[in-house]
């Protein structure tokens, strides 16, 4: 017998839902919300309520997409955490209550352990990463090195002590007069830019460990130096900026990840997270390789960026090792791997 699991994530701004059947596909799509363009940010109180509205739509769809019957679907796999509370409220909510309508199980799924376990789904990807493998959760709000033992164990092994990757792109980008996300637009601009014209500073944290913030702030101060003598600047090197800046990241970024391949003596590097597809970072990683010894792992772009069919993966996984949640869990902002 086939087993069909519904996905729901609401951890942030995008409500998505998906039909997984066996670890396939049959339908993800998600609600994106445009308000947040001009605030320049996530709205935290906008982002719960526009779920409230997009969640009974989108999960209808998603099971008219998969074409199957809401009865036909044999557990309910939300994401507990982490993210903005109110957020994931509506989603463990109508999760819980969907789950108790139906009579089937309901599962949780840590959103981080998602978005490294999406690689599994069945066409993430050519090839699927062995265990054990090193995890790079990289997005708005995480900056993660994972020792992933297993499906379910995974321990950090780095993070960031302040910004997260993505969220320095965004802020970075607000400088330079970038609609939010800016990530995907640095990137853009960055492909006709000399990545060596301008330095910035790049942290001196030891360890695995990152931080962001000061590169944030190295690059405000810049800007507003130069725009002091020329209004036009930031227009006239808007690619020169953005590739410099993207190349200073991707140089951040991919020290420590050497640095982790050689203290665990782990060759696989797998990405995860919004961020994972930024064109800089897979060229480095691609390019690399050889030259470091390590094999990397990129998920397809649709599920780099937050989506219901890795909640839905992590839900068949745990499905089928009998991990089963309670309606008494609560949805947790900040919650561990
Ligand atoms: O995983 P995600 O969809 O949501 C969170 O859980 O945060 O990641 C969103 C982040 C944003 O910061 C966005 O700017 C960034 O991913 N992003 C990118 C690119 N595409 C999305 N950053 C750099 N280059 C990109 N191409
Ligand atoms: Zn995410």
């Amino acid at each position: 017998m086939p087993t069909y699991i519904l996905g729901i994530e609401s951890s942030c701004d995008d409500t998505s839902a998906s039909v997984l059947c066996d670890g396939k596909v049959l339908s993800n799509l998600t609600a994106n919300q445009e308000i947040h363009k001009s605030f320049g940010g996530v709205v935290p109180e906008l982002a719960s309520r526009a779920h409230q509205q997009n969640i009974i739509p989108v999960v209808n769809q998603a099971i008219i997409n998969a074409n199957i019957d809401k009865n036909q679907l044999n557990a309910i796999a939300y994401t507990r955490g982490p993210g903005l509370l109110g957020s994931l409220l509506v989603g463990s909510s109508f999760a819980k209550s969907l789950s108790m309508g139906l009579n089937v199980p309901l599962i949780e799924v840590n959103h981080m352990q998602a978005h490294l376990l999406a690689h599994f789904i069945e066409d993430c990807g050519d090839e699927k990463p062995t265990f054990p493998f090193i995890g790079v959760t990289i997005s708005g709000g995480h900056t993660q090195i994972v020792l992933v033992k297993n499906y379910f164990e995974m321990e950090i092994i780095g993070e960031t002590l302040d910004d997260a990757i993505g969220e320095t792109f965004d802020k970075c980008g607000k400088m330079l007069g970038l609609p939010y996300p800016a990530g995907p637009h640095i990137d853009k601009h960055s492909k006709n830019g000399d990545s060596k014209k301008y330095k910035f500073t790049k942290p001196k944290v030891g360890g695995l460990n990152y931080s962001f913030s000061g590169l944030k702030t190295g690059f405000m101060r810049y800007i507003q130096k130069e725009k002091m003598n020329n209004e036009s600047f930031v227009s006239n090197e808007l690619e020169n900026l953005c590739a410099s800046l993207q190349n200073t990241i991707v140089e951040i970024l991919f020290d420590k990840i050497v640095l982790a391949i050689k203290q665990t003596g782990i060759h696989k590097v797998v990405f995860g997270g919004g961020v994972s597809c930024n064109s800089g970072i897979i060229q480095k990683f691609k390019h690399n390789e050889n030259i470091e010894n390590y094999k990397s792992y990129f998920p397809k772009f649709e599920y780099t960026t937050d989506n219901a069919a890795m909640i839905a993966m992590v839900g068949f996984l745990k499905f089928n090792n009998d991990d089963f949640s309670t309606l008494e869990k609560s949805a947790q902002a900040r919650f561990k791997l």
